[in-house]
């Protein structure tokens, strides 16, 4: 029996059978024209237009978003009080290679990052996407310390240009072909509690069991630690699947960065800009990075900016350099980005988020205790996911349950994000939460058919 949401009539009606007859026709061409790197993911719909944390199709069906462009809409989509102020922007001033001649949002836009952000951080430099952030802070690090290897982790997702498809590690096609030819780059296993390869932390080490495996392995049997530049973490594993370390992990890492004179990267590109409940998730654990990547939400789903924020030692001492791409800091991107910033200081944008937490705990929580195939349900702020397993002891991953369930919710007329390892769920930050809960409802009748479907 299909559970129905008792505030299921807050959401629209369940869409048609997909694609419907305009959709198809569109992405039967698309397939066709398209390289299929891209094309074989699309979604059985093509989309119309958008208003907040809904989305109509070609065919008039009308889905919720729980998925806000990759997490890169945080504020419900179209806002026109992020528009106006851009598309004045860009009447007034047209686009500029911002390195060469300033705007007059420049500075503004610089000075209200490093208000925002930790206080270790005192330099900007301009980018356009979160890639361009993430190949930057690499080769800032290396730069700034005179060093060659970068250690990152095992199920991070940093882009898919040469340089960050080989830092990223989240699956193996991401970086095939690209691995064997990108050296400086060494691994570790995320530090996810459910699938830490490692026992407890030992007797009188670090406090962590993934820094004791540094230490008492990489470091010792492969990498010269003065060869290291630094660390490169994403606070909270994103598309990985929404799994956030430890405080003695955070430690215990600040202590072997300080130790080595490494520099520490985070990669707030998915966490940034309020997804964690906190503005940026290092806040968490009052961590001070050397170098923060931004980009995503950053331009309020509106427009493409990006940044990377340095601390004197990581960013201050050379110029010589050169980062960035022509359109990094459109002066009407700018404009979008400080406009996005003033709507976390005036709604009450992280309050709503730990209400979705709130709702995510409770309705995830309740299927992963009705259905032994999920292994794990996660919500942090409008970070959330359901890890799919064979069964809950082996905890074999189940790639295929996870897409069905994905298709399934589409059809129930819900968006979610079927990534390599989990069902991500990331909602508008200001989706209301009664919606939101119905919408994890669908959800649930999704897994339930799945479930049955494939006779699991
Ligand atoms: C943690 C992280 N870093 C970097 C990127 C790359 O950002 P973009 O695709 O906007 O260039 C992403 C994108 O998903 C990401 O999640």
């Amino acid at each position: 029996m299909e559970a129905t949401s008792q505030n299921d009539n807050l959401l629209p009606a369940r869409p048609g059978p997909l694609p419907g007859p305009r959709s198809a026709t569109e992405l039967k061409r698309l397939r066709e024209l398209v390289y299929p790197g891209t094309s074989a993911h699309l979604s059985p719909f093509v989309v119309a237009s958008k208003e907040d944390y809904l989305v109509t199709d070609l065919d008039g069906n009308t889905f919720v978003d729980l998925v806000s462009s990759s997490a890169s809409v945080p504020l419900g989509a179209v806002r026109d009080d992020l528009i106006a102020p851009m598309v004045d922007t860009l009447r007034r001033v047209g686009n500029e290679d911002s390195h060469g001649i300033a705007s007059e949002l420049m500075l503004p836009l610089a000075e209200k990052l490093l208000e925002i952000t930790p206080a270790s951080l005192t330099r900007v430099d301009l980018g356009l996407n979160g890639t361009e952030a993430v190949e930057t802070a690499v080769k800032m690090m290396r730069r700034a310390t005179g060093r060659p290897t970068v250690i990152g982790f095992l199920g991070q997702y940093h882009g898919e240009t040469a340089m960050t498809s080989a830092l990223g590690a989240e699956e193996v096609e991401i970086s095939r072909g690209i691995r064997p030819l990108s050296a400086g780059f060494a691994h570790a296993p995320y530090p996810n509690p459910y699938r830490s390869p490692f026992g407890p932390p030992r007797a009188g080490g670090s406090g962590d069991s993934t820094i004791d495996f540094l230490r008492d392995h990489l470091l010792f049997h492969a990498v010269d630690p003065a060869e290291v530049a630094g660390v490169i973490i994403e606070p909270i594993l994103g598309s990985g699947g929404c799994v956030a370390p430890d405080g003695a992990f955070w430690k215990a890492l600040t202590g072997l960065c300080d130790e080595y004179g490494w520099l520490l990267t985070v990669d707030e590109v998915k966490t940034g800009f309020g997804r964690s409940g906190e503005m940026f998730a290092v806040e968490r654990w009052g961590v001070e990075p050397d170098l923060m990547c931004l980009g995503k939400a950053m331009g309020g789903g509106v427009a493409p900016i990006a940044a990377v924020l340095g601390s004197e030692e990581a960013m201050g001492g050379y110029d010589d350099m050169p980062t960035g791409s022509t359109w990094s800091w459109l002066p009407w991107a700018c404009a979008a980005s400080l406009a996005t910033i003033e709507v976390f200081e005036k709604e009450p944008v992280l309050e709503n988020v730990r209400e979705l937490e709130r709702v995510g705990r409770e309705k995830l929580g309740a299927m992963a205790t009705r259905f032994t195939q999920i292994g794990e349900a996660r919500a942090i702020g409008g970070f959330q996911a359901l890890e799919f397993v064979t069964e809950r002891e082996s905890r074999n991953r189940d790639p295929e349950l996870q897409h069905l369930v994905e298709r399934r919710a589409v059809e129930l007329g819900v968006l979610t994000d079927s990534s390599s390892t989990s069902l991500n769920i990331q909602p508008s930050l200001l989706m209301p939460p009664d919606e939101f809960a119905a919408a994890l409802d669908r959800v649930g009748t999704a897994v339930e058919e799945s479930v049955r479907e494939l006779g699991r």
